[in-house]
C-alpha cells in the first residue's frame, strides 16, 4: 500500500484544494486564494506584469507561487543531471515551471522573446509541436481574468519587436511545418498555419515568425543567450484557448521539426534531449539538453516516422498485490491534465484498484472521476494500492500520485479521494498527474524515455521520495515540504465564479 501520512495528506490537500464539495452534492473547482507580496515579487522578477488592486477582493490562483518561493531554490547537482558534454539551458526568466490549476492543471513556464524582450506564461505540452504566442490578435484570450490571478498578460506584436521576421511560404523555414497545419498560397505570402487540438473546437492559427528566444545557460542561469527560433504568431484562437487553457501561448515540446527542442538541437546548442520534473508541490523544471542520470529507469520510445510522438510500450501493470500482463502503447503527454486510458485498460486498473481499497466507494455522477472513495470522519491518512506500469524492457514506471483528494466545502476537511484517471475509447495518455514526483527525460537522440523519482529541488544525494510509503505511523519529521493548513485557503463565496471542472478533465494539447 502506498500512503499519505497526515502531513503529506495536508500537503496534497493543498495541491488538491481544487476539488470542493458544495452543498447540494455537486462539486466545483476552487481557485481563489489570497495573494502576498511575495507572489507579486515573484511575478515581477520574471517580467510578468501584474495588476495590483489591494482594495479589491483577492482573486486568482497563484497560491502555488507562494509555496514555491518558500523553497530554497537549490541546484540540481551537476553530476545528477549533466552527463552530456554540452550545456543545459532553461528559459531565461525562470528555471521553474508551475502547475496552474486554474489554467487547466498544466505546467506553465515564463518564456522571454523579442527585442525589447517580452515575457509570456506559456503552457507546456509534449503532445504537440508548435510553439505559438497570442500575436497581432484578431481573436485571442483576454489579458486579465480571475483565472489568471493578478497576472496581466500581454500579446506579441510583429511590429513591436525589432528582431521579428515574418516567414514567407518560399522560405525553407516554412518547411518546418511539414504537415503541421501549413497553409501556403504563394511563395511570397506569409507561411500560415492552422492547428486543431484534441479539445473540442480548440485551435490556433496565424503565420510563422522568427525572433530571438532568451535562454539561461548552465547551472547558474545567469549567462543569458539569445537564439533565433521559429514560432507561430497566433492571430486566431478558438475554444479552450479563449478561456482558461494556454491563454498566453503554448509551447509544443514534441518531436517534429517545428518544435523548440528540435530547433535548439539542430543548432548544436544542446544534446537532443530535455527533461521535465513534476514536483508534488506543483512546481517543476524544464531543462533543455538534459539526458538525466545514469541511474534512471528507461524504456524505448516507439516513434512513428509520419506522426512522431513520445509513445512508450507498457507490458503490464502492478496494482497493489496484483500483476497484469495487459500491453498497450501510451503517449507521454505533459499537456494532458489527467491520465486517460482506453476502456479495457481503464477497467482493469480501476477494478483491481477498487478491490484493494478499504474505504467505501462513493457512487455520485457529479464527482469528477468515476472511482472515488469516502474517508471516515477524522481520518488523517489515505492508504491506496501502489500502481506501477511495467514498461518494455522491464523497468517499472511508478505512478506516485494517482489520486486527488476531495474537500468538503462546509468544513474544508478531506472527505474522500478519487483515482484520477479518465476512460477513453481508444487513447492511452499518461498525463501530468501520473508524471508527478518524477523527473522525466525525453531523450530524442537515443529514443528513450527516462525517469526517476525526484522532488525537483534537492541534489542527487538527498533525493526525497515524494510520497511516504510507510502505511502506518505518520512521521512527524517528514521531509515533505511544509504542509499548508486548509484555513489559509480562501474558498469562493459564490459558485458561479469557479470554472467547471469538466472542462479540465479531458484537456489534451
Ligand atoms: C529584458 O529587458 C529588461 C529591460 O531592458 C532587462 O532588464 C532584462 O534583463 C531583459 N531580460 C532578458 C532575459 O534579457
Ligand atoms: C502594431 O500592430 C498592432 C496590431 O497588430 C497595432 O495595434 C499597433 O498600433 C501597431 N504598433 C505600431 C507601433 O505600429
Ligand atoms: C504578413 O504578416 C505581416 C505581419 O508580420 C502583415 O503585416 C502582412 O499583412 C501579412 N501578409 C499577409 C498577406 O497576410
Ligand atoms: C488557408 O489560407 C486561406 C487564404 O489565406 C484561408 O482563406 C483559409 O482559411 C486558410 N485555411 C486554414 C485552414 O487556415
Ligand atoms: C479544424 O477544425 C475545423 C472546424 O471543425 C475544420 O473546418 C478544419 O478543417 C480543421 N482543420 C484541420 C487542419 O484539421
Ligand atoms: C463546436 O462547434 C460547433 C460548431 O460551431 C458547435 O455546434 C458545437 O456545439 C461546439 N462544441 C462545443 C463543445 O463547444
Ligand atoms: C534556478 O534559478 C534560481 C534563481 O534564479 C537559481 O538560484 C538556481 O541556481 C537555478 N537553478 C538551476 C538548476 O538553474
Ligand atoms: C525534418 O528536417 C530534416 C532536416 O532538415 C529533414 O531531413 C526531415 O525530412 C524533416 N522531417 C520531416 C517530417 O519533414
Ligand atoms: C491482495 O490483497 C488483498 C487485500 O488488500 C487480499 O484480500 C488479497 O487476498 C490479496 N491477494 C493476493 C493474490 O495476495
Ligand atoms: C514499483 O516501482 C518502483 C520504482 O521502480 C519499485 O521500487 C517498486 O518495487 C515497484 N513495485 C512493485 C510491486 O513492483
Ligand atoms: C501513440 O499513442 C497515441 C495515444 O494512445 C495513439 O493515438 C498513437 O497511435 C500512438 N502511436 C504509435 C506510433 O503507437
Ligand atoms: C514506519 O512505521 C513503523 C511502524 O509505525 C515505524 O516503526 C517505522 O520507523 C516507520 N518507518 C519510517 C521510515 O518512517
Amino acid at each position: 500500500m502506498a500512503s499519505f501520512n497526515s502531513s503529506a495528506l495536508l500537503f496534497l490537500l493543498f495541491r488538491a484544494t481544487i476539488f470542493t464539495v458544495v452543498v447540494g452534492d455537486t462539486f466545483q473547482v476552487d481557485f481563489h486564494h489570497r495573494f502576498s507580496d511575495k507572489v507579486r515579487q515573484w511575478a515581477e522578477s520574471q517580467g510578468l506584469p501584474a495588476l495590483w488592486h489591494p482594495k479589491k477582493a483577492p482573486k486568482g490562483s497563484v497560491e502555488y507561487f507562494k509555496e514555491l518561493i518558500r523553497h530554497d531554490r537549490a541546484l540540481f547537482s551537476r553530476h545528477d543531471r549533466l552527463l552530456a558534454a554540452t550545456d543545459v539551458y532553461n528559459f531565461a526568466a525562470s528555471n521553474e515551471t508551475i502547475n496552474f490549476p486554474s489554467l487547466g492543471f498544466l505546467h506553465y513556464a515564463s518564456v522571454t522573446v523579442g527585442t525589447p524582450n517580452q515575457t509570456f506564461l506559456v503552457a507546456l505540452t509534449t503532445g504537440s509541436d508548435l510553439f505559438w504566442l497570442p500575436c497581432n490578435c484578431k481573436m485571442c484570450a483576454p489579458l486579465t481574468s480571475p483565472s489568471y490571478g493578478d497576472l496581466e498578460f500581454s500579446t506579441y506584436s510583429t511590429n513591436a519587436s525589432s528582431t521579428s521576421k515574418t516567414i514567407s511560404c518560399g522560405s525553407s523555414q516554412c518547411n518546418l511545418l511539414n504537415n503541421q497545419g501549413g497553409n501556403c498560397t504563394g511563395m511570397s505570402s506569409n507561411c500560415s498555419y492552422a492547428i486543431n487540438y484534441s479539445i473540442v473546437n480548440t485551435s490556433s492559427s496565424g503565420f510563422l515568425v522568427e525572433d530571438v528566444l532568451y535562454l539561461g545557460k548552465g547551472s547558474t542561469g545567469t549567462d543569458i543567450i539569445q537564439t533565433p527560433i521559429v514560432f507561430g504568431c497566433g492571430e486566431f484562437q478558438t475554444g479552450a484557448f479563449l478561456g482558461t487553457v494556454a491563454p498566453n501561448g503554448l509551447m509544443g515540446l514534441g518531436i517534429a521539426n517545428v518544435s523548440v527542442p528540435t530547433m535548439l538541437a539542430r543548432k548544436g546548442l544542446i544534446t537532443d534531449s530535455f527533461s521535465m520534473c513534476f514536483s508534488i508541490d506543483g512546481s517543476g523544471r524544464l531543462n533543455f539538453g538534459d539526458e538525466g542520470s545514469s541511474d534512471q529507469s528507461e524504456t524505448p520510445l516507439t516513434i512513428d516516422k509520419n506522426l512522431p510522438h513520445y509513445n512508450i510500450s507498457i507490458e503490464g501493470m502492478v496494482i497493489g498485490n496484483i500483476t497484469t500482463k495487459t500491453s498497450f502503447t501510451a503517449l507521454v503527454n505533459a499537456g494532458a491534465a489527467f491520465t486517460i486510458l482506453a476502456n479495457q485498460v481503464y477497467k482493469e486498473l480501476t477494478n483491481i484498484f477498487t478491490a484493494q481499497v478499504t474505504e467505501t466507494q462513493i457512487s455520485d455522477p457529479t464527482l469528477p472521476f468515476e472511482y472515488c472513495y469516502q474517508l471516515s470522519s477524522g481520518q488523517t491518512e489515505v492508504s491506496f494500492p501502489e500502481v506501477n506500469f511495467t514498461t518494455k524492457g522491464g523497468s517499472q514506471f511508478p505512478v506516485l500520485n494517482p489520486i486527488v483528494i476531495l474537500i468538503s466545502e462546509k468544513n474544508q476537511r478531506p472527505v474522500g479521494y478519487c483515482l484520477a484517471v479518465q476512460p477513453s475509447n481508444s487513447k492511452n495518455i499518461i498525463g501530468n498527474n501520473f508524471l508527478t514526483g518524477l523527473r522525466v527525460v525525453f531523450n530524442r537522440e537515443k529514443k528513450v524515455l527516462g525517469w526517476k523519482p525526484f522532488d525537483c529541488y534537492s541534489t542527487e544525494s538527498s533525493t526525497i521520495h515524494p510520497i511516504d510509503k510507510n502505511a502506518s505511523a505518520p512521521s512527524p519529521a517528514s521531509k515533505a515540504p511544509p504542509p499548508i493548513h486548509p484555513e489559509t485557503t480562501q474558498l469562493p463565496r459564490t459558485k458561479s465564479s469557479a470554472p467547471d471542472l469538466s472542462h479540465f478533465l479531458s484537456i489534451e494539447l
